[in-house]
């Protein structure tokens, strides 16, 4: 079977077991092809202290998270991608290298509930192989990536695959979340998925049930959105969940690629291997002058002409005091005076109250001698303005 090889890791995974997390696993795999490693709980849970002394034989599960980076980096390697539902399930590295190099990856795990941490390592290498001549990437709508990443799983699917295809020389490629590629978050209900893209190779041409999504007629079934039927006799899908969605199928001929954009030419700034380094003569010193009149001065005497302009205006043209006062009638100009002479006096007047109120607002005086009578206690409510008269008739009336 095609799927021996990458199944090392089922090996590698009870190697950890036996020699304990701390210990390096390596992997050498090829270029192009999907890599695939599961963080199993389990091996990690057995690096932390053992559970059995709180409880009594019994085994307990510990919520665990991982954080994965690349040795002296802080992330994982762009090709590598971690995912993990929630601290109570695996977590998985998977992605597909493009070029053949050494990676150490660092995992961490943490324990959630006594913040242990524990670490292994990884170290992957990656060998050239040829990229797979023909690829087909094909949509299952109700699966989650988490789901297919285990190897049974991702065993089913390529059988399904081998059959449409009609070879066992079949190669996973690619798995991607469908959230990756702009897929929408499904509502929480049961029977809605993320979906996942799954990536596959081969050395050998399409099928031609493969072929049939190429042709006019079922581009234009998909385009009109009708529920496309799986074309005649090519229904492979043996378990409903890994069943694929035709319309999503894409078929990939690396052999006929275009051929990559020419490697840019080296322009004149490049130098000659072995040649000296001759810097270029300095640029000729440049006048700054006339820059320096059309920006700085004009402007400066522009400002200056406007502000001579504006005091002009407001200063230059205002007309006296004695103009105005000879062009102005002199009864006029008199009246003005007598009003302003008669404020004074009132204002001056206000200023000391200490002296005796003028004549006219006494009471009483006699004109010719000056003889006050004794002023009336003014603002006294005892005395009041109009006296109540006796009325003589009130007591004339017949009492009843
Ligand atoms: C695999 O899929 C991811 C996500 O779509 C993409 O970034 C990556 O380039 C793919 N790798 C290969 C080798 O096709």
């Amino acid at each position: 079977m095609a799927g021996c090889r990458s199944w090392v890791f089922f090996l590698t995974v009870c190697a950890v077991s036996l020699f304990g997390a701390n210990a390096e696993i390596k992997f050498t795999i090829p270029v192009g092809k999907l890599f695939t490693y599961e963080l199993m709980r389990e091996t990690f849970q057995n690096d932390f202290e053992p559970l059995s002394k709180l409880y009594a034989g019994r085994l307990y599960d510990d919520p665990i998270i991982f954080k994965c980076n690349r040795q002296n980096y802080p992330d994982l390697p762009e090709w590598l991608r971690f995912t993990q539902r929630q601290p109570y399930d695996n977590g998985f590295l998977y992605g597909t290298p493009k070029s053949e190099e050494k990676y150490i990856i660092e995992i961490y795990a943490v324990n959630k509930r006594s913040y242990e941490t524990t670490r292994q390592i990884l170290v992957i290498k990656v060998s050239g192989e040829k990229m797979l001549p023909y690829q087909a990437e094909f949509f299952i709508m109700l699966r989650e990536v988490e789901k297919v990443l285990p190897s049974p799983v991702q065993d089913e699917i390529k059988q399904d695959l081998q059959k449409l295809w009609d070879t066992e020389a079949l190669e996973v490629v690619n798995i991607t979340n469908a959230l990756d590629r702009g897929g929408r978050v499904p509502l929480p209900l049961a029977g809605h998925f993320e979906g996942v893209y799954v990536k596959v190779g081969s050395e050998q041409y399409f099928s031609d049930c493969l072929l049939k999504v190429l042709t006019a007629d079922h581009q234009r079934q998909c385009k009109a959105g009708a529920k496309v039927k799986v074309p005649g006799g090519c229904n492979f899908c043996s378990i409903p969940s890994n069943c694929i969605t035709w319309c999503k199928t894409e078929l990939f001929d690396l052999t006929k690629q275009e051929p990559a954009p020419p490697a840019p030419e080296m322009g004149s700034g490049i130098l000659e291997a072995g040649g000296d380094f001759d810097p270029s003569e300095s640029p000729p010193s440049r006048e700054y002058f006339l820059d320096y009149i059309v920006t700085v001065i004009v402007p400066l005497i522009l400002a200056i002409i406007l502000c001579l302009l504006l005091a002009c205006i407001m200063y230059g043209r205002r007309e006296g005091v004695a103009k105005r006062n000879a062009r102005t009638n002199q009864i006029q100009l008199y009246h003005h005076h007598t009003i302003l002479g008669n404020t004074d006096e009132l204002r001056s007047m206000a200023g000391n109250r200490g002296v005796p109120s003028p004549l006219s607002t006494l009471p009483m005086f006699n004109s010719r001698t000056g003889e006050r009578a004794p002023p009336l206690p003014s603002d006294s409510a005892s005395i009041p303005l109009i006296m109540a008269q006796h009325d003589p008739y009130s007591e004339t009336l017949p009492r009843k």
